[in-house]
């Protein structure tokens, strides 16, 4: 807004100069003080007519800047990432629901959502009914009813997250009879219990009138370790190696075609050989593929190698999936040295969201990459799940900081 007004009084000044200097070059600065408002009297009483040539030229070359400058100013994060055909998003939880303030950033900025938890399997399958029914059984939860219906009323995307994952999933779905206490399962009945579980999301999100803000599903989350191993997981231990491939095979069974289906992880920099396999080998068998796209998490610290990170993104889109980035937040520091939030590491901050997100959209902008989505795991610092280390895109009293101009390619305020 600033901007804007320096450039209105500009304008005025400007003008009133080529209407009224002529005149009254010597003037005392009391009475420029009247000739500037004289002229805005003479603009606003629409006396315009009586302007020269070249005063016209001027007011018309001011008002595209102005304009130009509007638009510069008020552009959303929204707005800019639709230029590259993306949408941009941020996890929500329910305390953020209930934050009025920061609801209206959520609307202003963003256009799709991710639940933080509540759509976690440890929030959507009943244990009651499960046990009732001898079968895994779904029952979504206030939480994510609230936020879907948020979402719904607002015209948000979703991305689900997440159907198969080692946490956050409840150890007695894996046992006879749903009890802890009990046997593992055979691997039949964990496929069974899969399948019913799988099917039973997707039919309910359509019974509820859901289906169709989500276009994108994180099957499986952090099935992979940093060399290249698959996790020791109770997925793993009772259902076998394929667990994955089977998962995807009852989600892409049962979800609609509208719905993109995603493996999700993190630390991608250091798994992108293994994630680059999975399309080839997550394969149905009459030969297509059944998954659509891979999710990186880019849960990242400022003194990370940025270069490493974006040669990693280069190499799994280069399998011709789509991309997600879909819990995006960078930290202070480094892992093991988170710095303070001093203007120097908030600077530092900006810049390596600058520099992420100009490598990302030029990827996506030369069609090196298929990215339609990028997700911030958040975005007021106080609310974060690392906000010791200071990681997303406003501070806690709702003020954008450098890392949000740094996304929004403003280089200046980015502070870089
Ligand atoms: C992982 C999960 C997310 C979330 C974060 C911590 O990245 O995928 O759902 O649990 O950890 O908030």
């Amino acid at each position: 807004m600033k901007k804007y007004c320096s450039l209105i009084l500009a304008s005025v000044l400007a003008f009133g100069c080529l209407t009224g200097c002529g005149s009254n070059q010597t003037a005392p600065a009391s009475e420029s003080g009247q000739a500037e408002s004289q002229a805005v009297e003479e603009v606003t009483s629409g006396e315009t007519e009586s302007l020269d040539g070249a005063a016209e030229q001027v007011l018309e070359e001011t008002e595209s800047v102005l304009e130009e400058e509007v638009v510069e100013e008020e552009k959303s994060l929204k707005e800019f990432f639709l230029e590259h055909d993306m949408k941009v998003g941020t996890c929500l939880s329910p305390q953020m629901l209930t934050y009025p303030a920061a609801n209206e950033i959520l609307l202003a900025q963003f256009d799709s959502v991710t639940c933080e938890n509540a759509m976690k399997p440890d929030f959507i399958i009943s244990r009651k009914k499960s046990v009732d029914e001898g079968t895994i059984v779904v029952e979504f939860n206030k939480d994510m009813i609230s936020m879907l219906d948020f979402a719904k009323e607002n015209g948000l995307a979703v991305r689900g997250h997440t159907l198969i994952w080692h946490e956050q999933t409840p150890e007695w779905i894996f046992h006879e009879d749903f009890d802890k206490e009990k046997d593992l399962v055979s691997r039949e009945v964990m496929l069974e219990r899969m399948e019913n579980y799988i099917s039973q999301v997707f039919e309910k999100l359509t019974e509820a009138g859901y289906i169709d803000m989500f276009y994108a599903y994180d099957v499986v989350n952090e099935a992979y370790m940093e060399n290249g191993t698959m996790r020791d997981t109770l997925w793993k231990q009772v259902v076998g190696d394929d667990y994955l491939w089977q998962a995807f095979y009852f989600a892409d069974k049962y979800a609609p075609e509208s719905i993109d289906l995603f493996y999700n992880d993190y630390n991608e920099q250091f798994k992108a050989g293994r994630l680059a396999k999975l399309p080839e080998e997550l394969v149905a068998e009459d030969g297509h593929r059944l998954i659509d796209g891979i999710g990186l998490q880019a849960h990242l610290y400022t003194q990370d190698d940025l270069n490493n990170y974006l040669q990693a993104v280069k190499k799994i889109g280069a399998t011709g999936v789509k991309l997600n980035i879909t819990e995006l937040d960078v930290g202070l520091g480094a892992y093991q040295n988170v710095l303070k939030d001093d203007e120097e590491n908030l600077k530092a901050q900006g810049k390596f969201y600058y520099q992420l997100v100009e490598g990302i959209f030029k990827m996506v902008d030369a069609g090196e990459i298929e990215m339609n989505s990028l997700t911030f795991w958040g975005y007021i610092d106080s609310m974060s799940w690392r906000k010791e280390a200071s990681p997303l895109l406003y501070d806690g009293e709702l003020k954008p900081k450098y890392a949000y101009y740094g996304v929004l390619q403003d280089k200046e305020r980015a502070g870089y």
